[in-house]
């Protein structure tokens, strides 16, 4: 468990959830972990409960000079950015007709530009430093094919795999491997939304949409955090250094492409 021995590196959103069991495993495989969020005060919780390779770092990943100055915070603390995960994102469902801008435009600005303006931002310091990096994005099954209710989702999760793809022939000729993980239906916080939503909109009761989602999965069981965190390790070692603009499903045999 030292793949990542010297290492340094920047989740998003990793106070709670899948982002956090990256932050602690990371640190389990000797790396250095700054654990960036909105969320200030559980991210500093969650920095604390991993010990002193953890730091928390406040960030919006909406906004550009707060992704500036996380991004500044972390090379003061750390010296240098080698990994970055992007990984904050918002979930949200509601039948076409009942889709607000003011949703699309916040769900976008998080999953979508919060992506691609971190990335760019741990780019641009990765590119003046030499040397290379790991960039990995949150993608999701909900980008590989359109849901009826998670119109807006389903999109951002499909650029986030197109930005993947963009980013990772963009960057290659610096050293810096831009690869996604897609994940399929993860039990947490995150999925207790999901599920209340479609309490909501398909009439079920509390926990229904789990217990369905979960008989679907070809493995047998919905996904844990912990089950992404293998791959998560390998997008960020050298092993995956001729790994480029790649998105791997990591779903228990939900999706294949
Ligand atoms: N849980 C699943 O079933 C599932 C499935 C496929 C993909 N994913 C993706 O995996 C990633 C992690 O999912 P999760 O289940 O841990 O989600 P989660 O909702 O539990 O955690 C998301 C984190 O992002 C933070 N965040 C939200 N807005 C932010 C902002 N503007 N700036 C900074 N931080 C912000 C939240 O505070 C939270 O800590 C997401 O990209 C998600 O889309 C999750």
């Amino acid at each position: 468990m030292t793949r990542l021995v010297g290492k340094t590196a920047l989740i998003t959103g990793a106070a709670r959830g899948i982002g956090l069991a990256f932050a602690e495993r990371y640190v389990r495989e000797g790396a250095r972990v700054a654990i960036g969020d909105i969320k200030i005060e559980r991210a500093r919780a969650a920095a604390a409960e991993i010990g002193e390779a953890a730091i928390a770092v406040e960030m919006d990943v909406t906004q550009q000079q707060s992704i500036d100055d996380a991004v500044a915070e972390v090379i003061g603390a750390f010296g240098q950015i080698d990994i970055l995960i992007n990984n904050a994102a918002l979930f949200t469902a509601a039948p076409i007709a009942e889709i607000s801008r003011a949703d699309y435009t916040q769900v976008f600005d998080i999953n979508v530009g919060g992506t691609l303006f971190t990335l760019q931002a741990v780019a641009k310091h990765m590119i003046e430093r030499g040397g290379g990096g790991k960039i990995i994005n949150m993608a999701s099954q909900a980008g590989r094919r359109g849901e009826s209710l998670v119109g807006v989702y389903c999109a951002t999760k499909a650029a986030v795999i197109s930005l993947t793809q963009s980013a990772g022939l963009n960057l290659i000729e610096h050293g810096i491997n831009v690869n996604a993980i897609s994940p399929g239906v993860v039990d947490g916080e995150h999925w207790d939304g999901v599920d209340a939503f479609f309490a909501r909109y398909e009439n079920k009761a509390p926990g229904q949409k789990k217990a369905e989602v979960a008989a679907g999965v070809p493995y047998g069981r919905m996904g844990t955090a912990e089950d992404l965190t293998g791959m998560a390790v390998f997008l960020a070692s050298e092993d995956a250094d001729y790994v480029v603009a790649q998105t791997y499903n990591v779903d228990g045999g939900q999706w294949m492409s």
